[in-house]
């Protein structure tokens, strides 16, 4: 049996971390990288929120590949690297191994940490498949190392997480996706523009686990930064704009409160808020048309019964080693 490599290559940097945070908090209009929110406890609220009846977009992306991944197979080559971006538990990229058949799995996370156990796991379960754990903060640049190999690569990103950028910042990430795929894909979850009486609910549910999730960003900056902030004292509030097709997530202070930390303080006055994530909405047009212009020249999508959710397959044919093997019609809503 083989057994999966493993290369960490971000190394976290206390100084500019704290440095980043301070500089959100001492803005004229304060906020924090999402990235924050998850620290250990925030990655099992961000598990729970997955599983809540408001979170359609777990669920839903889920049925899309359970209903449609064969097809999607029809149009990726067997034998590809699969990487995947965010791996975790990797959970949803095995759950594309049999239809798939990669030749190399590629997980990535910030820390290979995240990884070893479901490498481990995985490597039982998948005796003859390569597998290497990468550790890089691709949200800021996505460079493979060479021990992930020669070859044309499906990239996956699923999980909407997309959304977490600004448009701007999708365009440059797919830019790069599109040449670490190294003439291979791209394969990646997309939430989709809806009524505002799903989308709020969703990122401010019923329990309040949400609500946890955001709140506990202040305790794990308290870590980071050695500030003082009472999570008694802020308020979750998630709001969808038309305007900007994206869903805001706030902390409203509930009191006037200092905040202190080593070095700074700011007074933050009733009501004044702290702007923690935003969560961007396609239309399926818009996200076919950035795809385009990050340079992929065939672009094919299924969506679920309600269009709520839709998985791109995008590929760049001009350099594509895996055009060969398309058919159906491009675009085409399956
Ligand atoms: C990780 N990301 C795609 C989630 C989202 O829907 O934007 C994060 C999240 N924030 C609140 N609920 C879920």
């Amino acid at each position: 049996m083989r057994s999966p490599r493993f290369v960490q290559l971000h190394q976290h940097d206390e100084a500019s971390v704290r440095a980043e945070l301070a500089a959100g908090l001492l803005a004229s209009a304060p906020f924090t990288h999402p990235k924050y929110l998850y620290d250990a406890l925030g990655s099992r609220l961000f598990a729970a929120i997955t599983e809540l009846a408001e979170y359609y977009p777990t669920r839903t992306e889920a049925a899309i590949f359970a209903r449609h991944a064969s097809d999607m197979a029809t149009f990726i080559p067997a034998g590809m690297t699969l990487v995947d971006l965010g791996a975790g538990n990797c959970e949803k990229a095995a759950r594309l191994f049999e239809v798939l058949s990669p030749s190399r799995y590629v997980a990535v996370d910030i820390s290979v940490s995240f990884l070893q156990k479901a490498l481990q796991c995985l490597q039982r379960e998948h005796p003859g498949l390569d597998m290497v754990g990468v550790g890089i903060d691709f949200s800021s640049q996505l460079r493979l190392p060479s021990e992930t190999g020669e070859g044309p690569r499906l990239v996956f990103y699923p999980g909407s997480s997309i959304g977490n950028f600004t448009p701007a910042e999708a365009l440059a990430f797919l830019r790069q996706v599109r040449q670490a795929s190294q003439g291979g894909g791209l394969l990646i979850g997309v939430d989709l523009v809806k009524p505002l009486t799903v989308l709020e609910p969703a990122y401010d549910d019923a329990l309040g686990v949400t609500s946890a999730f955001n709140l506990n960003m202040l305790l794990h900056i308290n870590h980071l930064l050695g500030s003082d902030f009472d999570v008694r004292h802020w308020r979750h509030r998630a709001l969808y704009s038309v305007e900007k097709a994206r869903i805001e997530m706030h902390l409203d202070a509930v009191q006037d409160v200092m905040v202190r930390w080593p070095g700074a303080q700011r007074r933050f006055m009733r009501g004044e808020s702290i702007h923690t994530e935003n969560s961007y909405k396609y239309t399926p047009q818009q996200f076919e048309a950035l795809l385009r212009e990050a340079g992929f020249s065939s672009v094919r999508q299924w969506r679920d019964t309600q269009d709520w959710f839709a998985v791109f397959l995008a590929q760049d044919a001009a350099n594509s080693q895996a055009g060969g093997q398309a058919q159906g019609r491009d675009n085409a809503k399956n």
